[in-house]
């Protein structure tokens, strides 16, 4: 299978636990802190490459330390590099998580090069033979989910590639007039509960995916952290619940649900079970610190989520 993960690759730098941030230059020390490749492109590369997709990245990146540094983890992980767009003289996109306690995770993001993407980065021929397109972070990649995506996606449906979207921050309403052309083309949107209720100012989460769904996206699955997932396409509105497990961090809960997501339907699965095995992956990924923790392969995650 092969995977296009384009759009907001973001480096992590996770610490835990921060109950809270000390006082003046107050001073606390963790149990914990790593280093990721992250991002809802980024992140959901990593998943990919691990559960056993052919995955190449497309983002923009500095040409600092901190974009070697993402572009290192990347390859790690087995994921093609070689189509990211680095940009001289800016800095790369870069986020810091104090994880709480509870494994909730404020973040403190920088966004460098983020809104720097053109049309001239994204290689039609590799659009052309990827099995799937997956759009990550649309709502910060500036200009270019404007200017470049709708047509970018037309082309990518037309030659069959299968088109994935997820949000990054948290939906604005002035949003959804620059999504819709995308949305035309896109065949899974996979917000959760608050950036699809942003987007389109609907609190019930059945009618806010309705707005998407009326704009041309097939199936929406909203994310709602611990609860779960709610499935809403033609066949109708699915909850899956998500599994209990003592949960470290949540970031990239969201990128491994992905992940999941597509190597379940570019395995064959149904709908329900793609979802099931995308619940599996985003538990996992909860159960350590960063968005790549808990996933080791396929085989596992399959026999974790006892998806058949
Ligand atoms: N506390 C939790 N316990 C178990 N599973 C969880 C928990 N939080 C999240 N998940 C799983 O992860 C999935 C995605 O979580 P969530 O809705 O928090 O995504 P998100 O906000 O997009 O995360 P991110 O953007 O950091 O990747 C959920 O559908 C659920 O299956
Ligand atoms: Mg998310």
């Amino acid at each position: 299978m092969k995977v296009i993960c384009l759009g907001a690759h973001i480096l992590d730098i996770l610490g835990r636990p921060v109950p809270d941030i000390p006082p003046g230059q107050g001073r606390r020390v963790l149990d914990e802190i790593r280093i990721t490749a992250a991002g809802t492109a980024g992140g959901t590369a990593v998943d990919l490459a691990k559960l056993g997709a052919d995955v190449v990245s497309i983002g923009p990146v500095g040409d600092d330390v901190t974009g070697r540094l993402l572009l290192d983890l990347l390859a790690g992980h087995g994921v093609d590099v070689r189509h990211m767009a680095r940009r001289p003289g800016l800095a790369t996109p870069a986020t810091m998580l104090p994880i709480r306690p509870n494994g909730e995770r404020p973040a403190l993001h920088a966004p460098g090069a983020m809104a720097t993407l053109t049309a001239a980065d994204v290689p039609l021929d590799l659009v052309a033979e990827a099995d799937v397109l997956h759009v990550g972070g649309p709502d910060v990649l500036g200009d270019f989910t404007r200017d470049a995506l709708p047509d970018l996606l037309r082309f990518a449906a037309s030659h069959g590639t299968v088109v994935s979207m997820d949000l990054l921050s948290v939906g604005r309403p002035e949003l959804v007039d620059v999504l819709r052309p995308a949305w035309q083309h896109t065949g899974y949107l996979l917000p959760n509960d608050d950036q699809i209720r942003g987007v389109t100012g609907r609190d019930d989460l059945v009618e806010a995916a309705g707005v998407a769904r009326a704009a041309g996206v097939g199936t929406v699955i909203v994310t709602t952290g611990a609860e779960g997932c709610v499935v809403v396409d033609d066949g109708g509105v699915v909850r899956i619940p998500a599994f209990e497990v003592p949960v470290v961090d949540t970031t990239g809960c969201g990128d491994a649900f992905t992940a999941g997501l597509l190597v379940g339907l570019g395995s064959g699965r149904a709908l329900a079970d793609a979802a099931r095995l995308g619940t599996a992956a985003a538990a996992l990924v909860a159960q350590g610190l960063g968005s790549d923790a808990g996933i080791v392969d396929l085989p596992s995650t399959l026999a974790f989520g006892a998806v058949a």
